[in-house]
């Protein structure tokens, strides 16, 4: 006997799905079986991705989307909708990082950071989350089936590191927001829950292992390496599923104990 997680029939939008974590969310959510919407704003490397996902059989669509445009965001969710179906999955990971020293964040820098992984995240959840609301109010068409809002988040949301302060406080708004979401969303038959990951490689920092700083700081963690986008699938797919309906509200770290 074998346990599984069946998403075929759902859909799952997933932000930033053009590298790292994004790509590897779609590329697992859709070999369970559920629609995929990729969504960011390099089209050609989501057209990448969506021929790998279609040469595995699985079925895939690209979507330009800038998270820090609303208009963009209401017309990804829009077409989304209209060309592939209601969104039953929600992948809130775009995001951006920077690093320097509190005392040498600027303006720019911290615009660019809050716009794209808060107001982004808001924004990007808000319109999905409306229409399962919606949906789940039984206002709009189509059959029901909960609503899975998976916010990506980090361990620098819950633990504060030197040099990317910026970017803390914006992932510990992301894990406010979510508790925010699930509270309010709960009763609706949506869950809102996030993932702290640690330090995983993906472009965002692929360059900082390469350096003495990095090397020495994969010397402080507690199994002294860095995770894969792979080793957060079993999760994805598990908050993205309705055997986890009992989960939300939840900020579950993976980050191979570094935060304890
Ligand atoms: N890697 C880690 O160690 C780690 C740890 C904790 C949390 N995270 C979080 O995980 C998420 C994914 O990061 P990653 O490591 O996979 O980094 P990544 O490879 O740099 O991916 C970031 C993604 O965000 C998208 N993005 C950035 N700005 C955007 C915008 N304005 N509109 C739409 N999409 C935008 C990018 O797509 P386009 O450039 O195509 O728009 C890209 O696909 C982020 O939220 C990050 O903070 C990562």
């Amino acid at each position: 006997m074998s346990y599984s997680i069946d998403l075929s029939g759902r859909v799952a939008f997933v932000t930033g799905a053009s590298s790292g974590l994004g790509a590897q969310f779609a590329r697992t959510l859709s070999r369970a079986g559920a629609a995929v919407v990729l969504a960011s704003r390099r089209v050609e490397k989501l057209k990448d991705l969506r021929a790998r996902i279609e040469a595995e059989g699985g079925d895939a669509h690209v979507l330009e989307l800038d998270v820090t445009s609303i208009d963009s965001i209401r017309a990804a969710v829009a077409h989304a909708e209209t060309e592939v179906g209601s969104i039953d999955i929600l992948v809130n990971n775009s995001g951006v990082s920077t690093t320097q020293r509190i005392q040498d964040v600027t303006e720019e820098d911290y615009d660019f950071i809050f716009d794209t992984n808060v107001k982004g995240a808001f924004f990007v959840a808000q319109e999905v989350g409306k229409r399962m609301l919606a949906r789940a109010r039984g206002a709009a068409p189509g059959t029901y089936t909960g609503g899975r809002i998976i916010n990506i988040a980090s361990m620098a949301g819950l633990k504060v590191l030197p040099q990317i302060g910026a970017y803390a406080m914006s992932k510990a708004a992301v894990v406010q927001m979510t508790k925010a979401m699930a509270l309010e969303w709960g009763r609706f038959g949506i869950n809102v829950n996030a993932i702290c990951p640690g330090y995983i490689d993906t472009e965002i920092n692929h360059h900082h292992w390469q350096t003495e700083q990095g090397q020495k700081l994969v010397q402080m963690l507690p199994r002294k390496r860095v995770g894969s986008p792979e080793d957060l699938d079993a999760l994805i797919v598990l908050l993205a599923s309705s055997q986890s309906h009992f989960i939300n509200g939840a900020v579950i770290a993976a980050d191979d104990g570094f935060g304890v």
